[in-house]
């Protein structure tokens, strides 16, 4: 007779409980307890292994051969150095994104540019043959060695695998596939995490390279890729607004490279494109001779990328004032508007202050410190920066401007999209060697208040 038991689920961390609580009790997130019904019935016996001299697989650390691995290249320059300069061949990535970002079109899209050579299995738990031929005529994507399979049994799905080896697998998506040997229910976490197993199984003996797709929820509330990963090579998000078309590759965890690099798409009628510019992306559109906005520039990787960051200042209509900020740090925001207020003069205690980081880029670099304090003290007063300026440097409690690394690269970077002014800390400026070589007027700021005068006053 079967037995049905609830237990319930953490979906960050897959902590299981047999009772509810508010807060996970092993990683502390609030609200991610699901409840998962469980099939307790054994389902095969389980096996006990006796002492035998063939289970030893342990192999010294000199004889382990560490070839060069190979890399497949996708076509999309953007994505291969997201991977960290291509696909490994035998590695296992996972990626994450909010239903309708773009995550099977960027998968279906590459099989057009990966060597013909490679055997490619698609296999898809969500959309029919049909449709997937459909789509694939509307992106142009003519591939004798893709194959498709329609299915979300992982048993047939491993089969399958074992006995046509393809060389890429693409799993679309990993919450459609289902065990039915499993004591947890399809869909559910347990088997979301069952299931990547598998993969990981397949992926590590047979040296197969497998690319498995995962919904998120915009609050991650969904049976979530999350608890997967720590078992996957790498972790790549897929980010942006489904109102705008512009997409953000973004590594979270990368085994075979750096996770700084993010790579950035548009989402046309013929599908994804890659954006080489994004600087220009990312101002387009922008305001001019407005107060209250300040275009940065931050190290995405190894890029520089100037972005447009804007602030509003309003007063306070009840006793708290509010803060709010989006695409920056909200704790930093508040040590800005403290800094500001003892070091430079500007009184923010009556005021609601807003930051926003417009094109969807997240400044997590200090360098961006110093735009958006200039871009709060410029709607504060209401006095516009100059459009031909950007500004960057950290700012220090003592309301110093601290040096940040790769300073050269962002001036050029300002200089190549035309700005004509560029504060800088006075630390980098000194370290210039040869200040005439930049068709850009350069300005060493040593403390905020002196940043400030030379983006607004003097504008
Ligand atoms: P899709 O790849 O199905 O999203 P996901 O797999 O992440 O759920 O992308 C779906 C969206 O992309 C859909 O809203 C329509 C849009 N789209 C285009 O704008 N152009 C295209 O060529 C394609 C294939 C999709
Ligand atoms: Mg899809």
């Amino acid at each position: 007779m079967s037995k049905i038991k609830s237990v319930y689920v953490c979906s960050e961390c897959g902590y299981e409980s047999a009772k509810w609580n508010g807060i996970c009790p092993s990683c502390g997130q609030g609200n991610t307890m699901v409840e998962e019904m469980r099939d307790s019935t054994p389902k095969s016996k389980s096996v006990t292994l006796k002492f035998n001299s063939s289970h030893v697989s342990q192999v010294s650390m000199d004889s382990i051969d560490i070839n060069e691995e190979t890399r497949y290249h996708t076509g999309f320059n953007e994505l291969d150095r997201v991977f960290g300069g291509g696909i490994v061949k035998g590695s296992l990535s996972l990626l994450g994104g909010t239903p309708g970002i773009g995550k099977s079109t960027l998968l279906l899209q590459i099989c057009n540019y990966l060597d013909k050579n490679l055997k490619i299995l698609y296999v898809s738990g969500e959309e029919s043959k049909r449709q997937i031929k459909m789509r694939a005529s509307r992106l142009g994507v003519h591939n004798e060695n893709l194959f498709i399979m329609t299915e979300t049994d992982i048993n047939l799905i491993s089969a399958e695998i074992e006995f046509t080896h393809p060389d890429i697998v693409i799993i679309d998506s990993i919450q459609t596939m289902n065990n039915k040997n499993s004591n947890s229910f399809p869909g559910s976490i347990s088997q979301v995490k069952e299931c990547a197993n598998v993969f990981l199984k397949l992926s590590k003996s047979l040296d197969i390279t497998v690319m498995v797709i995962g919904h998120v929820n915009k609050d991650g509330a969904i049976a979530g890729p999350k608890v997967l990963e720590h078992m996957v090579d790498a972790v790549f998000y897929f980010e942006g607004d489904n109102q705008t078309s512009y997409r953000i590759l973004r590594a979270v965890k990368n085994r075979h490279g750096s996770t700084n690099e993010i790579g950035v798409f548009r989402m046309e009628n013929e599908g994804l494109q890659e954006v080489e510019n994004p600087s220009a992306m990312m101002l387009a559109g922008k305001p001019e001779g407005v107060s209250g906005i300040c275009v940065a520039c931050v190290m995405e990787g190894s890029r520089p990328i100037l972005t447009e960051v804007q602030g509003l200042v309003t007063s306070t209509s009840f006793g708290n004032p509010r803060r709010m900020s989006t695409g920056f740090d909200y704790n930093r925001m508040s040590l800005i508007l403290a800094v500001l207020e003892k070091r430079a003069g500007y009184f923010f205690s009556s005021m609601d202050a807003y930051i926003n980081v417009v094109g969807g880029l997240k400044l997590d670099e200090p360098a961006a410190d110093l735009a958006v304090a200039v871009a709060l003290v410029s709607s504060l007063k209401d006095k516009a920066v100059d459009d031909n300026v950007v500004a960057f440097g950290e700012i220090g409690l003592a309301g110093e401007i601290r040096a940040v690394p790769n300073c050269e690269m962002r001036i050029r970077e300002a200089q190549r999209l035309g700005f004509k002014r560029c504060v800088i800390p006075y630390y980098n400026y000194k370290s210039i060697n040869n200040i005439n070589n930049y068709d850009i007027e350069i300005i060493g700021a040593k403390n905020i208040r002196g940043a400030i005068n030379e983006s607004i006053e003097s504008s």
